[in-house]
């Protein structure tokens, strides 16, 4: 049987359309999706939409809509950027599927019978018009912080989730656990923030809106949507239903992808539903920082929000992908500039990648004829060098892209990349040819079409379309674009690349392009 791998993204609130700080959970979820389907798993990649909840009453009204015919056509969207970004996606969840609906209820009866779940008395300051409860620290200066009307402290009955009884065993499972939250210093912060001070009970009911999945047993009350959200994990894959096939499958989830903002519902809550359920627990979740902009958070009202169709349009999907996932290091947000952006695109993709390709492709039509020379299986001192550089860092890359750490990953290809421009300066094939030595030159050329065939599979799962476009132009035919080959030198035999070269991406003139970006 094979290896399983099942990864998911949060599911998105449909408040609009989205950006490329939303896509980018997605996108990093689909690349490692493709990575471990290339090395063999049997996977499943899940995202979808969050409809519930008094956000989304409010926005639907507004819109002069019926919530759920707003959600259908926010769905509809999300599916559609998704297809044009070619994303992957084995399942799309929504909230307001009756299979999920019906599940949420019987996770919240069961809860109540094992007296997790417990009626008790919800106390808050609460805001009539906007018809929400703040905390004391969320209010400004005393006063709602949407509306700026007074709050009134309001009592009501409510559900509330028995959190402290969980607080130890959670502990114990980060403890037991290192690899379970990535990076490390986001468990900390649980600890430190949350764990620690006393984890309060969480209250699970709303009474104060509709639109949500109701408690079957007594229907006054609303089901919390984070309690709703966060099951979608287990009933996309048929928890609770009829048919949990897929569940026996794929459950625990071998990675779960989420943004920094949403970390205390997945690395606290999320867990203690699990135990709680008796199911075993992910094998990882992964907090990413943010995209930012110059001015700080990308927001509507600020007028600052990047749209990926914007970039894919004019730069392609490849270009897109490659920006957003080189941008984001673990260990802080990732910044969007224009300038960056072109930067990236001209120098790491056409200068780097595109020329060296189209160099190697032209030099090899030039020298042999378009026949990549075999190899006589002896490397020379700079050979030796170069191979041996290019396996350590195919092994690095390999070991990133295990722990998805995609910039990292991608640093390191282009190290590669530009190790393969240095080894042309080194081996200088144009005075090769003038000087007449032929086997200097066949292994310089065959050690480049090597390279780059490694280049364009390891770049298979992040960059498809440019990856199988540089594999045709060096003449690598389908059933060798295997991951498995990665690790062979002497791989070559009969391979002739095309005539001539095209390039993989066309340089951008930069103040052209600054002012295609700079406009709204
Ligand atoms: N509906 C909840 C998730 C429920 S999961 C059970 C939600 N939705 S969201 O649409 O607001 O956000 C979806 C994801 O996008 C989150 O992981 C969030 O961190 C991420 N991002 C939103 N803006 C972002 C950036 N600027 N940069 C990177 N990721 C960003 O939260």
């Amino acid at each position: 049987m094979k290896n399983t791998f099942y990864v998911t993204t949060p599911i998105y609130y449909p408040s609009g359309k989205f950006h490329i700080g939303t896509a980018y959970t997605t996108v990093l979820a689909d690349t490692m999706k493709r990575y471990k389907k290339l090395r063999g798993y049997d996977t499943f990649m899940l995202t979808g939409t969050d409809e519930h909840g008094q956000k989304i009453e409010t926005v639907a009204e507004k819109n002069g809509k019926t919530p759920q015919k707003y959600v259908d056509e926010m769905a509809q969207m999300a599916k559609e950027l998704w297809t044009k970004m070619d994303i992957q996606y084995d399942y799309f969840i929504r909230t307001t599927e009756k299979r999920h609906e019906d599940a949420v209820q019987k996770i919240f009866e069961y809860f109540l019978e094992k007296g997790d779940i417990y009626k008790g008395t919800y106390e808050g300051l609460y805001c009539m018009p906007c018809e929400t409860y703040f905390t004391e620290t969320q209010l400004v200066d005393g006063k709602c912080p949407d509306c700026g009307r007074e709050v009134k402290l309001m009592k009501e009955e409510a559900y509330f989730f028995n959190m402290k009884k969980y607080a130890d065993k959670l502990l114990k499972y980060y403890e037991d656990h290192p690899d379970f939250i990535q990076p490390e210093y986001r468990k900390t912060e649980m600890i430190n923030n949350f764990i620690k001070p006393g984890l309060e009970d969480l209250c699970v009911t709303r009474t104060s809106f509709d639109w949500g999945i109701k408690v079957k047993s007594n229907p006054k009350h609303v089901i919390y949507v984070w309690l709703d959200a966060l099951t979608n994990y287990l009933t996309a894959l048929g928890y609770m239903s009829e048919d949990d096939t897929l569940l026996k499958k794929y459950w625990p989830a071998d990675l779960q992808i989420i943004g920094k903002d949403i970390a205390r519902f997945h690395l606290i809550y999320w867990p203690i539903f699990l135990m709680a359920l008796d199911l075993p627990l992910p094998k990882k979740i992964l907090v990413h920082n943010w995209i930012m902009m110059k001015d700080g958070k990308m927001s509507k009202s600020k007028g600052n929000v990047v749209y990926p169709e914007k970039l894919i349009d004019r730069y392609g999907l490849d270009a897109t992908k490659y920006f957003l996932l080189r941008e984001m290091p673990e260990s802080q947000d990732g910044l969007y500039t224009p300038e960056s952006f072109i930067e990236r695109y001209n120098y790491d993709l056409c200068n780097d990648l595109g020329n060296l390709v189209n160099r190697t492709v032209s030099m090899v039509n030039k020298y042999f004829n378009g026949q990549v020379p075999e190899y006589n299986g002896t490397p020379n001192d700079v050979d030796k060098e170069f191979e041996e550089f290019t396996n350590n860092k195919i092994e690095n890359v390999e070991k990133l892209l295990e722990n998805a750490e995609l910039s990292n990953a991608l640093q390191e290809i282009w190290s590669i990349i530009s190790r393969t421009n240095k080894y042309i300066d080194e081996t200088r094939p144009w005075e090769l040819e003038k000087n007449d030595e032929q086997e200097k030159l066949k292994s310089s050329m065959y050690h480049l079409i090597e390279n780059i065939r490694k280049i364009g599979i390891i770049l298979l799962p992040i960059m498809e379309q440019t990856s199988k476009n540089l594999l045709g132009q060096i003449g690598i035919p389908e059933e060798l674009q295997i991951w498995d080959s990665l690790k062979i030198y002497n791989n070559l035999k009969d391979i002739k690349v095309i005539e001539k070269g095209e390039p993989l991406f066309m340089r951008k003139k930069v103040e052209e392009e600054l002012e295609y970006l700079r406009k709204k």
